[in-house]
């Protein structure tokens, strides 16, 4: 069976350590509640939309790497089916995981809380700000990106969901491909 290649597989792990602080750090943040003028709470953020910004860079890097090289194909003993889950749940993950940081970074700029100051990139890289504070729109973008956050959430269960079951029912090993 053929596997990914050293790259591709660098990318996807990458993406997944990326996941593992953005995901349940963004859904935290509204849990922390601190009385030294937000102080925590503002390394809550920042960590969130770092880890979320840099997700979107190596995502961006990972399609392009993605889209010029391809994938092995899936060997011949999966069943359709399973083939267009697998592919439906893929295509979903790239898709959201672009969406999902802009809807973020745009948020932040509607609510007047670029990246800049406290929340910078990494802590030191002023990134720029594009709009004037829009409460407004912020709230819409703010929602988009909560449902985003569950979709993606959802669309991972399915995700891993589907390679415990070609390790453990399948016993396929398909899970050597991406290791
Ligand atoms: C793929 C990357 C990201 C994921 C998976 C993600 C996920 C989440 C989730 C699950 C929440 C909680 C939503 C809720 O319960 O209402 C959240 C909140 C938030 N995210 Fe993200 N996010 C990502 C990237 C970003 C980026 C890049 C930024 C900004 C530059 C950002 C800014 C925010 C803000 C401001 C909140 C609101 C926190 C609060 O006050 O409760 N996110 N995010
Ligand atoms: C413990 C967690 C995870 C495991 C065990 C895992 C495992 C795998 C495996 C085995 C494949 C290859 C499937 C095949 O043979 O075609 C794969 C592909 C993929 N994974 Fe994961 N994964 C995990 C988490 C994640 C996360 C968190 C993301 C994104 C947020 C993700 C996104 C993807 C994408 C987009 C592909 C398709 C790669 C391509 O064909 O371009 N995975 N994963």
């Amino acid at each position: 069976m053929e596997s990914y290649s050293p790259v591709s597989k660098w990318f996807h792990w990458v993406t997944v350590v990326l996941m593992a602080v953005a995901l349940p750090v963004g859904f935290v943040i509204q849990h922390v509640t601190d009385k030294q003028e937000g102080a925590t709470k503002m390394v809550f953020y920042a960590i969130h939309e770092s880890a979320g910004v840099t997700l979107f860079l190596v995502v961006l890097a990972r399609l392009l790497w993605r889209l010029s090289r391809g994938a092995p194909p899936l060997p011949g003993s999966i069943p359709a089916p399973l083939r267009l889950a697998a592919n439906t749940v893929h295509h979903a993950l790239y898709a959201l995981l672009l969406l999902q940081p802009l809807l973020g970074f745009f948020a932040t700029n509607a609510w007047g809380f670029p990246l800049q100051g406290r929340t910078a990139y990494l802590g030191f890289i002023e990134l720029p700000k594009f709009m004037e504070a829009n409460e407004a729109l912020a709230g819409q973008l703010q929602t988009l990106h909560t449902i985003g956050g569950w979709t993606i959430l959802v669309l991972l269960v399915l995700h891993v969901g589907g390679v415990v079951f070609h390790q453990a029912i399948r016993r396929d090993g398909l899970l050597l491909r991406m290791v």
